[in-house]
Formats: C-alpha cells, structure tokens, sequence
C-alpha cells in the first residue's frame, strides 16, 4: 500500500463539498499620462488630493476589494522609483500579512506614449493565474468598492467585458469638428439622450478576451472594452457611481476634494 492510498487523520480521503473557487482578479491601474489638461505641473497621477497622490488613492480604491490580489501600476516613463517609493509610503489596504482580507500584491512597470500603449504595458506583466482583470484610470481615485466589486461579479457571472455606465445629464450633439479652434462647428446629428451612456473605469475583463483585444486591435480608441467591440464580443454595463468621475480639468479636483471632505465628515471623521 503507497502512502498515498493511506490516508492520515489529518487529511480526510475525500475533499470536502466542492466550493467552487473563483479565479483571482488583478487590476491593472494606467497612471502613465501627463495630465495636459489639468495645465502645467507634476504628471497627474502623482498630484495630490488632500495631501495624498491621486494614484495612492486609486490604488486604495481597487486593493479595497477582497477579491482583488494584485495591482499593476503603469508609472510615468521616467516616474518608476518614485511611484514605488510612493506605495511603500503609503498604508494599503490588504497589505498586512495576516490582517484577514487576503493581501495585495503590487507591481510597477513604466507606461508608454498612449493610454492603450500603457494598459498593453501593464498586461505584458500579468501572471498567468489572474483569470480576471480590472483596468482602472488613475484619473478616477473615488471609484467606490461597491462599483468595483460589481464589474468583477459580472465578469465571473460571464460576462466577457463590463463597463460601470451612467446615463448623461446633457443631451449630446455629433458636430463636424472645426479646423481652428473656437470656429463655430455645424451639428450633423442629435443622439437619443436616453439611449447614450457615459462611460467609466473600472472596466473588467475575461482575461483571454482583454489580451486577445490588445493583440489584435490597433486602431485609436479611448478605452479598453472599446476594444473588444470591435472583436465583435459583446460588452454590458453595469450602474456607474458619479464619484468615479475622470479627474480632467482643474475643477475636477476641487470637486475630488469636496467628495474627500464629505466622506470625512460622514464617518464622523
Ligand atoms: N494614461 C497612461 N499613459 C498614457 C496616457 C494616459 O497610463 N500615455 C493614463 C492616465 O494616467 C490616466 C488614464 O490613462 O490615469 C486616463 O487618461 P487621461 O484622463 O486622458 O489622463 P492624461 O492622459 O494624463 O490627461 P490628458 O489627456 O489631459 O493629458
Ligand atoms: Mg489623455
């Protein structure tokens, strides 16, 4: 009789009831732009936001999702050791060994000339036993768990690609873009309101379609679910929260930082 066949107290014969276990998610977090529009200053992910880096909170956001065990951040080209420096400064959630919600990795890479380049960058250092994966701006550091934990019980529930959606508070117009800037642009065509949705980040993804889609697609598009439309796989949403806006414009930090304060206050500080 092999030792195998004789099984010890310890270890009953048979396993017990099966719990299906779900695969791991990992996020991928581009955080490589420079952030034009916000004007002139450090790269954008790494400007602060109440006196933390836009970044540390994005990453805060997605490692507070238990099921979330790794986080890959595309750092600014030349911005590597800093943005490494900056993780191992700050407190992550999920970062204790042992502190009971299953730890989370981190890993750095340096991004590229575009957002798709940069998310392509961060995919190229995924291990391979990460069957789901998150991409998140950086621009978006308020997404709340709850947004996030629901792209990634839709992406488990099948679904091959999922984008948080809100409906638009303004009515869109599709205009024929100006050649000089501030030109008056004549509108070709008034979208029904109600059917448009705009989009946010976390987007989550079956990870042989995400790989597969920055693979294969090289056209300009502005986010990675974009991509798998035109693999011709479907795409679903799920509600969008407003604090995972895009930290744009200037204005957007002032409104970043009052939805900080407000959460403040909330849980009585
Ligand atoms: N991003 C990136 N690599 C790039 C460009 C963008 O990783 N080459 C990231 C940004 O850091 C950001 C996200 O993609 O987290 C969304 O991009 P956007 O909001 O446009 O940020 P920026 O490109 O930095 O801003 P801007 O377009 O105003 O320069
Ligand atoms: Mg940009």
């Amino acid at each position: 009789m092999s030792d195998e066949s004789r099984p010890s107290p310890a270890q009953p014969p048979f396993a017990p009831a099966a719990t299906p276990v779900a695969t791991p998610v990992a996020a991928v977090i581009p955080a490589a732009g420079r952030g034009v529009r916000l004007g002139p200053g450090a790269p954008k992910a790494l400007r602060a936001l109440n006196g933390t880096p836009m970044l540390i909170h994005a990453v805060r956001a997605l490692a507070a999702s238990r099921h979330v065990s790794l986080v890959i951040v595309v750092a600014p080209p030349d911005g590597s050791a800093e943005v490494k420096s900056l993780l191992d400064a700050h407190a992550l959630p999920g970062g204790t060994p042992g502190g009971g919600r299953g730890s989370t990795d981190f890993v750095v890479v340096p991004g590229g000339e575009s957002r798709q380049e940069s998310v392509r960058l961060g995919l190229a250092a995924l291990p391979p036993e990460y069957g789901v994966v998150l991409v998140h701006d950086a621009a978006r550091p308020l997404v709340p768990v709850d947004t996030v934990d629901a792209v990634i019980e839709a992406v488990r529930d099948g679904a091959p690609a999922v984008v948080p959606a809100l409906p638009l508070a303004d009515t869109v117009k599709e205009v024929e873009p100006a050649t000089e800037p501030g030109a008056p642009e004549p509108v070709v065509a008034t979208p029904e309101r109600a059917r448009l949705r705009a989009v946010q980040t976390p987007q989550g993804f079956d990870r042989a379609t995400l790989l597969r889609a920055h693979e294969t697609v090289t056209d300009d598009v502005t986010d990675d679910a974009g991509m798998v439309e035109k693999l011709g796989l479907p795409v679903v949403t799920v509600p969008g929260h407003e604090e995972a806006f895009k930290v744009t414009r200037p204005l957007d930090l002032v409104l970043a930082e009052a939805v900080l304060a407000r959460r403040r206050l909330n849980d009585g500080f």
